[in-house]
């Protein structure tokens, strides 16, 4: 295939995750109205009224915020031309993107994850994905904080791939609807595949650059 070819299906790619990013950050800001005040017949919140307000919207409210924050403040912190124009604002954003990752979107993430709709098998798959956003983004930062900035940017990709689990689980929520899978097994698969798909994806992805710039 054509160096031109790549970068014209790399750059229509690349363009999807983005809308895919912006329609979940939309249809999240639009399912507010059925939790703020919260709706116990809506899709998410149905069977969850017995425990709600004992502590459940202390994690839920903030991760709802937080989380669409941050999936679009990763995307501008992703983007070399703006890090390249603005690398004052670069690091300004970055710190935030880090303190609302660590200690809102991850903390509320795991305790969420302990009421997770589908039972255990579906509850470690998320907590597992917390545990691991909370590890690449630590790793990140440390690398940014040590000026390896080769390094810092592997750690961030993986960490916002991690942030973009909340994109491809709705995504498969889609597929499975679609094709009429109404089971409990497919949404439980999605909670672990959601992230460690696209993991080994980036992981491959970052592997080929590494051989590529090896052979040069
Ligand atoms: C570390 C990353 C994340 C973790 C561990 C996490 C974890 C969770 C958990 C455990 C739930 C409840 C699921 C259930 O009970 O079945 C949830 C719901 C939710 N999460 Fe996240 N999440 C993360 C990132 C994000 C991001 C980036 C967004 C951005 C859109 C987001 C938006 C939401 C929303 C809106 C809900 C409520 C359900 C809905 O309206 O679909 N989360 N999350």
């Amino acid at each position: 295939m054509g160096i031109q070819t790549t970068r014209l299906i790399s750059a229509i790619l690349r363009t999807a995750l983005v809308l895919l990013a912006l329609k979940v950050v939309l249809v999240t800001f639009i399912s507010y109205r059925d939790y703020m005040p919260p709706n116990f017949d809506s899709d998410f919140l149905a069977g969850r009224q017995s425990y709600f307000w004992q502590g459940y919207h202390w994690a839920f409210y903030p991760h709802i915020v937080a989380g669409p924050v941050t999936l679009l403040l990763g995307l501008v912190l992703l983007s070399e031309s703006f890090r390249r124009r603005w690398p004052l604002w670069h690091r300004r954003l970055g710190r935030v993107q880090a303190g609302l990752v660590l200690l809102v979107v991850v903390p509320s993430g795991f305790v969420m994850g302990f009421r997770a709709a589908f039972g255990p098998i579906a509850a470690v798959g998320l907590i597992g994905l917390a545990i691991a956003t909370a590890a690449t983004v630590t790793m990140g930062w440390r690398a940014a904080v040590q000026r390896r900035f080769d390094v810092h940017r592997k750690w961030m990709l993986r960490c916002y791939t991690l942030l973009f689990s909340a994109v491809v689980i709705r995504f498969l929520g889609g597929i499975g609807q679609v094709a009429g899978v109404q089971a409990d097994w497919y949404y439980i698969q999605a909670t672990w595949t959601s992230w460690i798909i696209p993991l080994i994806g980036v992981e491959l992805l970052l592997l080929r650059r590494r051989h590529r710039i090896g052979v040069r």
